[in-house]
């Protein structure tokens, strides 16, 4: 995973997005350090006036939209107007997700939003993709959906836990595979294997799901259309 963004460029990506958030949407909530930059700038707006539905995309969102008072409802309950979310690499108008192992909520959520920003540090910018690609597998499949893997050419790797023995366990109560395919130069069709892959629930890359890029720096944001 991609780590060497600062804080302060994190936070003025987190930040931007959240500014184009108006009264009345229901917003999706992504996962990670940069849309939890977006979710407390959320929370301060709710403090202020602002009048909005959160949709959490993982444990950990809900917990900290609830700690920022953003009242929130689940997805089958609401249509989501607009979501922000985090990226582990973005190139072009395509993105790896998962480094929080929450992909799986989150594709559910950023795909049914009718406008999902990607809000970024420079670090995660690439010209191709060629992070690691999370799957969420069923524990009882680990090792058909890891042959598959290597059958489309990738390396996979049972993602470990830390501070507990043993592997990461979504929130969802499935496994994660990292799956190294080096530079994956035509991600539709890769995407389109792992997800014809049985035993695989879903895999971190999102294909042309973003519209709006948000990369902050220590001086500022630049937004672009995807
Ligand atoms: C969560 O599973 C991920 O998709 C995150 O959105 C992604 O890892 C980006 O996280 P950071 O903003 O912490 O880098």
């Amino acid at each position: 995973m991609k780590q060497g963004g600062s804080e302060a460029a994190k936070r003025a990506a987190g930040e931007s997005a959240a500014e184009v958030v108006e009264d009345g949407m229901v917003v999706g909530l992504g996962t990670g350090s940069t849309a939890a930059h977006a979710i407390r700038a959320l929370g301060r707006a709710v403090d202020a006036g602002l009048d909005i539905t959160g949709v959490p995309t993982s444990f950990q969102s809900r917990e900290l939209a609830r700690e920022c008072g953003i009242p929130l409802v689940d997805l089958d309950a609401a249509s989501v107007d607009l979501a922000i979310d985090g990226a582990d690499e973005v190139a072009g108008g395509d993105l790896v997700k998962g480094g929080g192992a929450a992909h799986a909520r989150e594709k559910v959520v950023d795909a049914s939003a009718d406008r999902f920003l990607v809000v970024a540090d420079p670090t995660k910018l690439a010209d191709a993709l060629s992070h690691p690609v999370p799957v969420e597998v069923l524990p009882v499949a680990r090792t058909t959906v890891a042959d598959a893997v290597r059958d489309l050419g990738g390396a996979p790797s049972l993602r470990r836990a830390e501070r507990k023995d043993g592997p990461v366990v979504t929130d969802n109560g499935n496994l994660v595979l990292d799956c190294d395919f080096g530079t994956v130069e035509e991600p539709a069709p890769l995407g389109r294997a792992l997800a014809g892959t049985p035993g695989a629930v879903e895999h971190g890359l999102f294909i042309g799901l973003a519209d709006e890029l948000h990369v902050g720096t220590e001086d500022g944001v630049t937004v672009q259309d995807l």
